[in-house]
């Protein structure tokens, strides 16, 4: 198959947690645009069935390639962890996930090899990182917590708050009880309050943001297969952004994280695809 080098990568998210790992896009490989997906009528995913999200993932992949997208950047930690796999068979462009990149680099560098995970219930549930940590470090010690309170606390911006202390603090204790040196942030949510996680765990437990190293793993992967966007061929408007509800709210979100002017979101109907 031809795929244009120019052409935009496609990066969707169960809502608005994929756009850290947009912004890491923005950063990191200026020269690629992006078509962004964000399934706010359908959010949270962390609290679905595999069936579900897959039903849920197979759509939004359908749409992106409806707007002629190169690649795919599967941004929510829920669904690379749930849905990756069956569509990565299904699929004809290239297509990841973030679950990869962060163990990667979580296993290179865990000295102690006692390595925790944090994520949405259905994340840690599926002992996705465990198996992908152990096939990459088989002495590797896994711990894994769900913290599904940590979503609804970025979404009303609460990023450093008492109250998000707090919840860290109860969350993360187990982890800190068992000696971890490293700690993957494995929900988009997460390296939104990466300060407040900081403060908790001390600065000895190297804290692994996925977001970060998901955008390099699609910068090797597209110099890889020679699809890397060249510079002239940037737009004005390099970055379209679509989403399945609230679109107004969406971009507002958007403005605060984003180095980014976002003037515009569009709402579409995800369950026509
Ligand atoms: N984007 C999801 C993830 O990274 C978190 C929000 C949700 O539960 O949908 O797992």
């Amino acid at each position: 198959m031809n795929i244009d080098r120019n052409a935009p990568v496609g990066v969707f998210d169960s809502g608005i947690g994929g756009l850290t790992v947009a912004r890491e896009i923005m950063r990191n490989l200026p020269s690629e645009k992006i078509v962004y997906f964000g399934d706010t009528a359908r959010v949270p995913y962390g609290s679905k069935s595999k069936d579900t999200v897959l039903r849920y993932s197979r759509q939004i992949v359908h749409f992106l390639k409806n707007q002629g997208v190169k690649a795919i950047v599967v941004a929510c930690n829920t669904a690379s962890a749930l849905a990756l796999g069956d569509i990565k068979k299904e699929l004809d462009i290239p297509i990841i996930g973030v679950i990869d990149a962060g163990a990667k680099v979580a296993a290179a560098e865990t000295k102690n090899k006692k390595i925790g995970v944090i994520g949405t219930v259905a994340t840690i549930d599926s002992g996705i990182h465990e198996r992908v940590l152990k096939e990459l470090c088989p002495q590797v010690q896994v711990i894994g917590k769900a913290c599904p309170l940590f979503c609804p606390l970025v979404e009303e911006g609460w990023l450093h708050d008492d109250v998000t202390t707090k919840v860290a603090e109860r969350y993360l204790e187990e982890l800190k009880v068992c000696g971890i040196d490293t700690l993957i942030l494995g929900c988009t949510h997460y390296p939104l309050i990466r300060s407040t996680i900081r403060e908790v765990m001390g600065e000895n437990v190297r804290l692994v943001n996925p977001a970060y190293e998901t955008a390099l793993e699609l910068r090797d992967l597209l110099s890889e297969l020679d699809l890397t966007g060249q510079e002239n061929a940037q737009e004005e408007f390099p970055y379209r952004f679509y989403v399945s509800d609230l679109a107004e709210k969406f971009t507002d979100f958007a403005n605060s994280i984003l180095p980014y002017d976002v003037s515009m979101t569009q709402k579409i109907d995800i369950e026509k695809y």
